[in-house]
This record gives C-alpha cells, structure tokens and sequence, in this order.
C-alpha cells in the first residue's frame, strides 16, 4: 500500500533534478504520474525510471509558460490516467545578473517561467479539482525568503510564488473548494541547475564570498558546503520526500504554508 495509491500527479519540469526525482517518488507512493518538460530525451529517462520500477506515467512535452497547453495538459493527463488531484508545479530557471546591466527581456523571461507557470497551472488545477479536491505544491526557493547578491530577478520570482502560494490556499478554503496549495523552499540541492545558470550567474556578479572564481563557483559542492550548516547540498530526493508528504493525505491540515528544506542554510542569523 502506497501513501499515493489511486491518485494522479501533474508534474511539470520532471525531466531533471528535484522534478525527476519527484516523479519516480509520487510514482513509489502508488500516484498514476502524468509528467511534463520541455527536455523531451530527459523526460523519456523519468518515465524510463518510474517503469522501471513498476509505477504508471505518461509524458507531454509542455512549456509550461503557453498558456493554451494548461488545459490540455490537465484533460489529457484525465484521459489517460483518471481525474488529477495532485498538481507540482516545479519547472524552473534561475537567472542571475547585476541589477544595473540586467536586461528587461531577462526579467521578463524569469518571471514568465517562474511565476506565470505557476499561475496558469494552479489555475488550470482549481477549474479541475473544485469538487474532487487536491493537493498543489509550489516550488519556491530559499531565494523566496531571503534575497541573494546576484539574483534579484529569481529572488522576486520565488517571492510571488511564496504569496500566491499563500493566497490561493485561502481562496480555495474559503471558497468551500477542498484544495489545499503549499509551497517548498529548497536550500542549494544538487541538480543541474547550477550548470545551466553558470553562465549568467558567473556575468560579474558575487553568489557567495570567499568562494573561488571559475567554473568551480557554482558547483553545487561547494555551495552546499558552505551555505548550509550540515556541510553539503541537499539531494533531489530528500526534497521529493517532502513533496510527496504534502501530496498525500498525511498532511490534510496543512494549507497555504511555506516548508524549508535547507540543511539550517536558513536556520542561522
Ligand atoms: N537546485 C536547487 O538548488 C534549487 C533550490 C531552490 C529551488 N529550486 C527550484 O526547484 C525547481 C527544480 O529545479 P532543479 O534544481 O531540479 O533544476 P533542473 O534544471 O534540474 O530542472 C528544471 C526542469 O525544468 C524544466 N524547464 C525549464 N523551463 C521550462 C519551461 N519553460 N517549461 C517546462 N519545463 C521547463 C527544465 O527543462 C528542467 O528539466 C525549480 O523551480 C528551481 O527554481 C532549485
């Protein structure tokens, strides 16, 4: 018996890191899993993985910004797996510059992918789940909590998917909807990420001090070992265990929070 048994799970940005390793645990815990990305050869990996063991999943090729995919994305996971009641929405990418040369075309691509995504998919979730109810959890970051040299746009994007997190959780209550919507703040977790924003993030601009400059500044090692108390980065997976609890019924009163997991990255002053 699987904590999940019977449900269904949208998942976007599956085909890596966090996304991926949600996946394969939604999938562990009995969820039919209907997982999406625009990384088409990382996707097949996940659903390779998630059958591999046993589990159900389909795949759609989604950006998670178009607006018009939403609905088909929430009908077409319907069709082929049973109704949704579990919606992640974890896509994401992180663009780093200073403040006085970053580009408007930037920070209007941040906020599209980050917070527009997030918007479109947990409305898409609510027509969908208004009388079946549902579980949406939100990505965030540390990032959402606290500001970072360097990351202001990703820093304000994780900020707005921390309250419309918070909103939409009243909302849904007070409306009578049985929809509970939460947030999660990874500290520095180890997934490609890091290697994809290198080169923006390394444009000039100080991430963390002390640490050397050159490819090696984001390897996420080194941030791990220094930003969080316990002396490492987290694991994609020990971000997917928290996902999965607030997916499941375990967590029933728990609605409209924001759930840190960070190694104490947070805890110090
Ligand atoms: N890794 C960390 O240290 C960390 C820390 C805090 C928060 N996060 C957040 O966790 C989430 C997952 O990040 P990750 O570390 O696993 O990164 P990742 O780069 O390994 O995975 C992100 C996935 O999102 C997909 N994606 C990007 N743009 C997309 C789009 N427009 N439409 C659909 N899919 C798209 C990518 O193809 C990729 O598969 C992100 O929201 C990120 O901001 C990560």
């Amino acid at each position: 018996m699987g904590l999940l048994d019977g449900r269904v799970a949208v998942i976007t940005g599956a085909g890596s890191g966090i996304g991926r390793a949600a996946a394969e645990a939604l999938a562990k815990e009995g969820a039919a899993v209907f997982a999406t990305d625009i990384d088409e050869a990382g996707l097949q990996v996940t659903a390779s993985n998630i059958s591999a063991a046993g589990g159900k999943v389909e795949t759609l090729i989604q950006d998670v910004t178009d607006e018009a995919l939403w609905d088909k994305v929430m009908d077409q996971a319907e069709a082929t797996l049973g109704s949704p009641t579990i919606l992640v929405n974890n896509a994401g990418i992180a663009i780093g510059g200073a403040i006085p040369e970053f580009s408007l075309d930037d920070w209007k691509t941040q906020m599209a992918v980050n917070v527009d995504s997030v918007f479109l998919g947990t409305r898409a979730a609510i027509r969908k789940m208004q009388s079946s109810g549902g579980s949406i959890v939100n990505i965030s970051s540390v990032a959402g909590l606290r500001g970072a040299a360097g990351l202001s746009a990703y820093c304000a994007s994780k900020g707005a998917v921390r309250l419309f997190t918070k909103a939409a959780a009243v909302e849904c209550a007070r409306a009578g909807w049985p929809i509970r919507v939460n947030s999660v703040h990874p500290g520095i977790i180890d997934t490609p990420i890091w290697q994809k924003s290198i080169g923006r993030l390394s444009e000039g601009m100080p991430v963390i001090p002390d640490v050397p400059e050159g490819a090696n500044a984001l390897d996420a090692d080194t941030l791990g070992a220094q930003a969080s108390p316990m002396g490492r980065p987290g694991r994609p997976d020990e971000v997917a265990d928290l996902i999965v609890y607030l997916a499941s019924d375990k967590s029933s009163y728990i609605n409209g929070q924001e759930h840190v997991v960070d190694g104490a990255m947070t805890a110090g002053g």
